[in-house]
């Protein structure tokens, strides 16, 4: 036998039929998200990662789920589960991509988000070894839920589901991760045995141990650390499941020369990428799809999604950048400042209060306090264009679509309607009416008011 598992036939089948019920949630629970991305997704990397062809198991009607599965990886063959019979019946819904035979057979749930690639190996070449059957075991803090896998020695004999079973076996501390692999040339023969004889009347996949060692295979556990192989089957189990996550996603940044003082308090996406020498401060929120260059500063209490920012960028504190925020290298936005859409160039700088959206920014541009750019006509977004070195004053309203020429000038508290050529000085407001004497003259009327007695 060949024990290298990069020259041995896999096929992954991904479990992500079932409600989820006890998520108490109207979304099923594989599309419940960790670091910014759904369960399944991260299944679906790490199979993906480690290498061989998927199939992936969906519910009856689940479009959504089936839309997931074709955007994380399109190269998966979805099947689905007419009903919802147990996780042996899920993969028997994969019969067609079972039968035309490989040499692993490998069986992951939706539900357990936190495995490494590395991890599906090991339970390869445990195949590779010569068992017919690879479980991985782990001993959680809390049991609650978890198969417990009967073993002599090294050897595994059965697992028992907890509703079925006994106080003596209930007391074991190493449960089932869920996750196994099976000898593709017995892998159907040992499925088809299986049978729905137990508390919850499903077929279970776990009794593939027992069934398998009837006929005369052997089976075997390997353990993993409860972080790597934690199952999601309740709203806490997600927050938790997230915890782990965002702690690998830290360790991580940190490892890459990303500066962070308070680690702990930054949250990040599985997609978010820092470069070597950024710093985030403490109190930064990364939704999906940011990336920060080299040298940038994200100050504290921001939050980015979909954004990118370039080399020696300061952000924050208190920016919000949104999905489409391009920002040059060494532009600053600061606090309260909003950028949606919108790129911005070279050393510009927008430091307090405005909203940017649907925007061109030149380079060296500068954006006064309070400027805000009126993207939306209450139907169609417009475009704004700010050239290079223009200089927008404080408080102004930027009306789109409109041009703002390079090196212009608008000057503070404008409603800028029409385009601004290069070099011009655009002023849109009331002009300023200044009446000499007129405070003391309002005050003294009045007082004289208040002495006269009313008739
Ligand atoms: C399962 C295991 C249990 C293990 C635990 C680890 C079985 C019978 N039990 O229990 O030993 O300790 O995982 O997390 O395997 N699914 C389907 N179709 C079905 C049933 C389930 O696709 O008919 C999918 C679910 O979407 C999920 C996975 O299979 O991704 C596991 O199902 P779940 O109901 O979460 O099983 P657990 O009770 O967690
Ligand atoms: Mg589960």
């Amino acid at each position: 036998m060949n024990s290298s598992p990069s020259s041995r036939r896999c096929l992954t089948v991904v479990l992500a039929a079932g409600e989820g019920t006890r998520m108490r949630s109207s979304r099923p629970k594989v599309l419940h998200a960790i670091g910014g991305r759904s369960l399944l997704a991260h299944v679906l990397a790490t199979v993906g990662e480690a290498g061989g062809t998927s199939a992936v198991v969906i519910g009856p009607g689940r479009d959504d789920v089936a839309a997931a599965v074709r955007a994380t990886a399109p190269d998966a063959s979805v099947f689905v589960q007419a009903e919802r019979r147990g996780t042996a019946h899920a993969v028997l819904a994969a019969r067609a991509a079972i039968e035309p035979g490989c040499d692993d057979l490998l069986v992951v749930f939706a539900d357990t988000p936190l495995v490494r690639p590395q991890t599906l190996t090991r339970l390869r070449m445990a195949l590779a070894d010569g068992n017919a059957v690879a479980v991985l075991g782990f001993r959680p803090a809390d049991r609650s839920g978890y198969g417990r896998l009967i073993t002599a020695g090294a050897r595994l004999l059965a697992i028992r589901e907890e509703k079925d079973a006994g106080e003596a076996e209930k007391a074991i501390t190493l449960c089932n991760a869920g996750l196994m692999a099976l000898r593709g040339d017995v892998a159907l023969a040992i499925l088809d045995r299986i049978g729905d004889d137990n508390a919850k009347h499903e077929f279970y996949l776990t009794d593939a141990v027992a069934v398998a060692r009837k006929m005369g295979f052997e089976a075997v556990v390997l353990e993993a650390e409860e972080d790597e192989v934690r199952g999601v089957n309740t709203q806490g189990q997600l927050a938790e499941a997230e915890a782990v996550l965002q702690r690998r996603l830290r360790a991580a940044a940190l490892d890459a020369g990303v500066t962070m003082v308070a680690p702990e308090t930054v949250h990040l996406s599985a997609d978010t990428r820092l470069a070597a020498d950024v710093t985030i401060e403490p109190y930064v929120v990364f939704g999906p799809g940011v990336s920060i260059e080299a040298g940038a500063t994200i100050r504290s209490f921001s939050h980015l999604e979909g954004a990118q920012v370039g080399a020696g960028a300061i952000v924050g504190p208190y920016a919000r950048l949104r999905p489409g925020a391009q920002l040059a290298e060494r532009v600053h936005v600061g606090n309260f400042v909003e950028v949606k859409a919108s790129e911005i160039g070279v050393g510009s700088k927008a430091n307090h209060l405005a909203y940017i959206g649907d925007s061109s920014i030149g380079a060296g541009a500068n954006i006064g306090a309070g400027t805000i750019t009126c993207n939306y006509d209450g139907i169609h977004k417009h475009k704004t264009d700010i050239g290079d070195g223009a200089f927008i004053g404080s408080n102004s309203s930027l009306v789109a679509p409109v041009k703002i020429g390079a090196g212009a000038y608008v000057g503070s508290g404008s409603v800028i309607t029409t385009d601004v050529p290069a070099d011009a000085l655009a002023i849109g407001r009331g002009r300023q009416v200044v009446k000499e004497g007129f405070g003391a003259r309002l005050r003294k009327g009045k007082s004289d008011a208040k002495k006269t007695p009313a008739p």
